[in-house]
């Protein structure tokens, strides 16, 4: 009986679009992407079609909760958000994602280094779904969450305009 319940929780999670948002540390751009991602996917009525997760390229945040100043504007424009703990990719997560998007160049690069060749086509970046595709700045750097979020917000409107006519 419970191998059929694995049969048929594996079998619903293949039907459903698996998206993992990546950046460099996993308490900033990445976290706020996938709770920016989850709220439109909500607001839209479909959220029972998506997985989705974000996790880091580097050591440095791992066990961190999100950044504060990712909190504050995640809380300034009514975005839930639960607490959390910052992880890093796997090579096992290019096998169980179908989008793994990146937020900026140097991530690309990062993740191919730890999942090896991208032979699916699975990894992009954010800004990519958007009309101009550019980088996201790293608040971590900038101190600028409102660019952040604005750039975040743009690339999650093109990702869900890009999935829904797929
Ligand atoms: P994020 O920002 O990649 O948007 O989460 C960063 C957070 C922490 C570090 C780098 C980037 N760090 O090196 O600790």
């Amino acid at each position: 009986m419970k191998e059929y319940e694995n049969y048929i929780e594996n079998e619903i999670k293949k039907r459903k679009i698996k998206v993992l948002f990546v950046c460099l540390g996993n308490i900033c751009r990445s976290p706020m992407a996938e709770f920016i991602f989850k709220d439109m996917i909500n607001k839209k009525g479909l959220n029972d079609k998506f997985i989705v997760k974000s996790v880091a390229t580097s050591y440095e945040e791992i066990g961190n909760d999100i950044h504060y100043g990712a909190k504050e504007k995640l809380t300034q424009k009514n975005i839930p958000f639960t607490k959390r703990k910052a992880t890093i990719i796997t090579a096992e997560d290019y096998n169980n994602y179908d989008f793994i998007i990146g937020m900026e160049e140097s991530n690309i690069k990062n993740i191919k280094r730890i999942v090896g060749e991208d032979f699916d086509n699975k990894i992009s970046k954010l800004l990519d779904y958007s009309d101009n595709p550019r980088d996201i700045a790293d608040p971590w750097y900038t101190g600028n969450f409102e660019i952040t979020y604005n750039d975040i917000v743009e690339g999650c409107n093109g990702l869900i305009n890009y999935l829904i006519k797929l």
